[in-house]
């Protein structure tokens, strides 16, 4: 079947990053699709290929056409149609993928844009998907109203609301290690996890995307979507198959027994407010602690750190288990038994143990299993993209959360969401917020990093 993508925000931050290459690699690999990419800035389709930089022998190349689309300008509308009803043809085998990589509040226009588009085409019934980015709404009511606007135009079957954290390796490698290995099934509750950490941060800040950001904060773009969805599945039961609808039903059950999230903090780093003449009210760090009140993991702590403008890049997870003896009765100092799930810079799993000191009476020294999986498997791991957009093309929806799961995570967030009325703390780029700090240490633990 002829596919071809409709790529709203084809002049954007993400599909030059992210979706452009992996559109590639997929036609590299075998696939066969047209990329429509819209956007306003640039007039014809000879400056869009030199702004994005476009290498002669690119797969791209013929299979890549730009449209300038504004969604205030009805001749743009038109343009789009003409070069649908050029590409398609006569022919009848085909299916439209439209793709929103835009800011939340222009979703409402471009589905009412979609729907006209389509309505508009004449010829062959086409088939047809969605494609949203997170974050979906600004909020759960508005979530809840986008997602009606769509279903007046698409089946939930069509629909795929993009969380590119599933489409990383890494967080399916978190199930399989937690449900094809038995022997942490025994372990992995509040009988033996003391606490857990998750720890998300960026050198980078806010940079050209200040317009974008300042609508959306740091709760709205990673904590609402990626972080939750990281302790969906650090904490869920195990699935009865793996499958998308099961997958959801356990990672709802999770996101359900957080209470909305009340002990928190938001900061700003200080160098933003130079970026704009006048105030800008949103956060850009965030730290959390939550629980998650099910039988296995009601009372464990869950402290989350994230946000720009830091020191250093570096996201990773720290699983601290309990030690059951008291510090008198040990011989010496232990470190606590630990499991270090690392994402950047590398992809790797340490446990954290005691092993003999050579050459000592009995003495201990902390030491790590490591696993590392560019060592083990290769660099060959797909991008997030890239599985994110085949799984599109091959209508498999195991990577996408329900609408169910996102309304249940805003949800979660909604009490830090009003940022207008929030304190926001000042700190120093690439300094930690004070109140990061003391979110933890109230509770007699440190940072792990
Ligand atoms: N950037 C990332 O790494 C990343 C990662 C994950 C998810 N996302 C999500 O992807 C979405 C887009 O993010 P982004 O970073 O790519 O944003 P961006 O760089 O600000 O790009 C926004 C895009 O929207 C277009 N646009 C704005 N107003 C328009 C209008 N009235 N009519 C038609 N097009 C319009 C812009 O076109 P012109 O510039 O040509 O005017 C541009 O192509 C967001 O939902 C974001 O959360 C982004």
């Amino acid at each position: 079947m002829k596919q071809i993508f409709i790529q709203f925000g084809g002049t954007g931050d993400l599909v030059q990053k992210k979706l452009l290459p992996a559109y590639e690699t997929l036609l590299d690999q075998g696939h066969d699709f047209h990329v429509i990419a819209l956007g306003r800035r640039f007039s014809d389709q000879e400056s869009y290929i030199s702004f994005i930089g476009l290498d002669e022998q690119s797969s791209l190349r013929g299979k890549l056409h730009y449209v300038q689309y504004s969604m205030e300008s009805s001749s743009s509308k038109l343009s789009l149609i003409n070069l649908l009803h050029s590409l398609i043809g006569d022919t009848c085998y085909i299916e439209l993928i439209y793709y929103i990589a835009l800011q939340p509040s222009l979703y409402e226009s471009a589905i009412y844009d979609i729907r006209d588009v389509h309505e508009r085409l004449q010829g062959c019934e086409l088939q047809k998907k969605i494609v949203v980015e997170k974050p979906f709404g600004f909020d759960r009511d508005s979530a809840v109203h986008y997602n009606r606007i769509l279903q007046s135009a698409f089946t939930d079957d069509e629909i795929y609301r993009v969380d590119h954290y599933l489409g990383k390796d890494f967080m399916q490698s978190l199930l399989v290690m937690r449900f094809y290995n038995d022997v942490f099934k025994g372990i992995w509750n509040k009988h033996f996890i003391d606490h857990i950490q998750i720890i998300f941060d960026e050198t980078y800040g806010v940079d050209q995307r200040l317009g974008f950001y300042e609508q959306i904060g740091v709760v709205r773009d990673t904590i609402q979507n990626h972080i939750l969805q990281i302790i969906t599945h650090l904490t869920m039961g195990e699935p009865v198959a793996f499958t998308p609808v099961e997958i959801s039903h356990e990672k709802r059950k999770v996101l359900r027994s957080i209470a909305p999230v009340t002990d928190f903090s938001l900061a700003q780093y200080s160098s933003l407010k130079e970026a704009k003449d006048g105030p800008i009210h949103t956060p850009t760090y965030c730290s959390m602690k939550l629980y998650v009140d099910t039988f296995d993991f009601a009372g464990v702590p869950i402290y989350v750190r994230t946000g720009k403008m830091q020191k250093q890049a570096q996201s990773l997870i720290y699983i601290a288990f309990k030690h059951f003896r008291t510090s008198s009765d040990r011989q010496q100092d232990l470190v606590d038994n630990a499991m270090i799930i690392t994402l950047h810079p590398q992809m790797t799993i340490d446990l954290q143990i005691n092993m003999k000191e050579p050459d000592s009476p009995w003495g201990s020294k902390p030491v790590r299993f490591n696993f590392d999986h560019f060592s083990t498997f290769g660099v060959n791991t797909p991008e997030a993209y890239q599985q994110i957009i085949e799984k599109i093309i091959v209508s498999d929806k195991s990577l996408f959360p329900s609408i169910e799961e996102i309304t249940d995570a805003w949800m979660a967030v909604e009490p830090m969401l009003a940022e207008s009325s929030l304190e926001i703390e000042n700190h120093a780029d690439r300094s930690l917020p004070e109140s990061a700090r003391s979110l933890i240490e109230t509770d007699g633990r440190t940072w792990f990093a």
